[in-house]
């Protein structure tokens, strides 16, 4: 077995009703922030992510279109992968829950379950939504609609097939108390216990009147209950062919991310399948909030939906990516609007990063004719090295990132950039005498490449276009290993470095 440490990370896969949305868009730019990181790591990274499509409101929307339903998933899906594409999300495989192989191998484990018993013909009785695709108690209701779709639950009452998740809660809640099967931030982890205080009922695992789903091997009557196809995408996304007790490489993964709106099930449903199928459990989960847009659920109704390609057209990927990653504290809800994206990218990208490597790139091209230069008499100056790329520095990045406190990485590097600028106004360079200037200037160089990459994960393309400024090959840098590219002196004195346009013009 080789030593090498592995990563893998998940995304929810997400229901193909509609077009991709901003919630959507948060946790796949997360999740490819974080696996991004590990690879630099040098690590065995595993990122997957996909889309959810059987089901009935689907199935619903499909009918609507007058389509066929895997006609209409196609055209969505579709939609899925192009945006991920133009986000630069660098997914090691995207996982379709109608791809033949998934279909199989959730036959095959639902067989498993049913020959030892945890899964047995019964009747479920219960108040639905659709939206989410579940069942509802009383007390998860307002005025009788689910909160989160506004939508009235039904009563639906059927022959289905029941799966024993009472068997297994016992086991499970133990292993979230101890850690031993993580959720965080620690809010939500209290939050679950509190679920497996109260009873936690078996749940109906199949349905009749869906035809719209993959029909359980036994009784072709009934389609799998969506959710149990669904988590199942972890494992077969992996490659996986259901052998129980057989867990594919890279399982457990290290982090599964998602919203608070589907902690539930999977802290309940997904764990007890695992069980079942004598396969270890996720590390973690870790749960972010909800985005809303002045204060209120983005919503078509209200109008104030802001989309992925808007976002994108506005900012340009890698600024909304940054801006996605920054905005909120990772885990808490965020308020998000226009204009504190638009504050935020003015101060922040075009004052801040984007001011930093275009004054001292003009003032390398001013005062050395675009060479890098020397640092001789710099080094009895406490320079950059010594104030902020300090051990203390780098190892609180990495622990900001082993917590999954992404934003407060991006403060991190932040700060170090705003420092600098300061710095440049304090001591104004381009009034020095040139061989303090020719170590300060290099200083700065210097910074900026470090700089460069700790923000690799966030803004690759970013990144790429401060190397090639810099007059590195991006391709021959990004070689190195994370750790060592970060140590000081990654430059040599003479090379040519190349203005590039402003990495973020203002907005107006
Ligand atoms: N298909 C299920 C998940 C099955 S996983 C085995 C599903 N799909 S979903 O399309 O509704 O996606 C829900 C997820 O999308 C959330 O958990 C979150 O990751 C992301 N978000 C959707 N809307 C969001 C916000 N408004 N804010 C933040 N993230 C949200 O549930």
């Amino acid at each position: 077995m080789s030593s090498q440490k592995k990563f893998y990370i998940t995304t929810p896969i997400y229901y193909v009703n509609d077009q991709p949305h901003l919630g959507h868009l948060y946790t796949t730019v997360a999740a490819d922030v974080l696996a991004r990181y590990h690879r630099l790591l040098g690590e065995e990274v595993f990122y997957l992510t996909g889309t959810d499509e059987h089901g009935a409101k689907i199935e619903e929307k499909a009918k609507e279109n007058g389509l066929e339903p895997q006609e209409f998933v196609d055209g969505i899906v579709a939609k899925f992968q192009s945006a991920w594409k133009d986000f630069n999300i660098d997914y090691d495989k995207f996982i379709r829950t109608t791809d033949k192989k998934h279909i199989e191998t959730v036959q095959k484990a639902l067989q498993h379950l049913y020959d030892k018993g945890d899964i047995y013909k019964g009747k479920y009785e219960g108040l639905y939504c659709r939206g989410c695709e579940q069942y509802k108690s009383q007390k998860d209701l307002v005025n009788g609609k689910c909160p989160d779709h506004n939508q009235e639950a039904e009563m639906m009452s059927e022959e289905c097939y029941m799966f024993k998740l009472s068997k297994y809660s016992p086991q499970i809640l133990k292993k979230i108390k101890s850690d031993e099967f993580k959720i965080l931030p620690v809010e939500r982890k209290n939050e679950v216990v509190g679920f497996y205080k109260e009873d936690l009922r078996d749940v109906a695992f199949s349905r009749k009147n869906v035809k719209w789903g993959i029909p359980l091997p036994w009784n072709k009557e009934q389609t799998a209950y969506v959710w149990a196809d669904a988590f199942l995408n972890y494992l077969t996304g992996l490659g996986w062919t259901g052998e129980a007790g057989k867990a594919p490489a890279m399982w457990p993964a290290e982090v599964q991310l998602m919203a608070k709106d589907i902690l539930r099930v999977h802290a309940t449903i997904w764990p007890a399948m695992l069980l079942s199928l004598g396969l270890p459990l996720p590390k973690e989960f870790f749960v972010h909030g909800f985005f809303l847009v002045d204060g209120k659920k983005m919503s078509k109704t209200l109008g104030n939906v802001i989309t992925p390609e808007e976002l994108k057209k506005k900012y340009g990927v890698d600024a909304a990516r940054y801006l996605l990653m920054a905005i909120t504290p990772f885990g808490n809800d965020g308020d998000i609007s226009w204009e504190r994206l638009d504050e935020k990218y003015n101060a922040e990208l075009a004052n801040d990063l984007g001011n930093l490597v275009n004054r001292v790139i003009l003032m390398v091209k001013q005062f050395n004719n675009s060479e890098i230069p020397k640092d001789d008499n710099f080094s009895s100056y406490p320079g950059f090295r010594d104030i902020y790329f300090t051990k203390e520095y780098f190892s609180g990045i990495e622990n900001y990132f082993d917590n999954l406190q992404l934003d407060a990485v991006i403060k991190k590097i932040f700060s170090v950039i705003k420092d600098l600028n300061k710095g440049i106004g304090t001591y104004e360079p381009f009034k020095m005498d040139k061989e303090f200037r020719d170590g300060f200037l290099s200083s700065c160089l210097e910074s900026i490449r470090i700089i460069a990459w700790l923000i690799l994960p966030f803004m690759p393309e970013t990144a790429d276009k401060i190397f090639s400024q810099l007059g590195l090959d991006p391709i021959k840098e990004k070689s190195k290993k994370f750790r060592e590219a970060i140590k000081w002196g990654g430059l040599k004195p003479g090379t040519k470095i190349k203005k590039g346009e402003p990495l973020f013009p203002r907005l107006k």
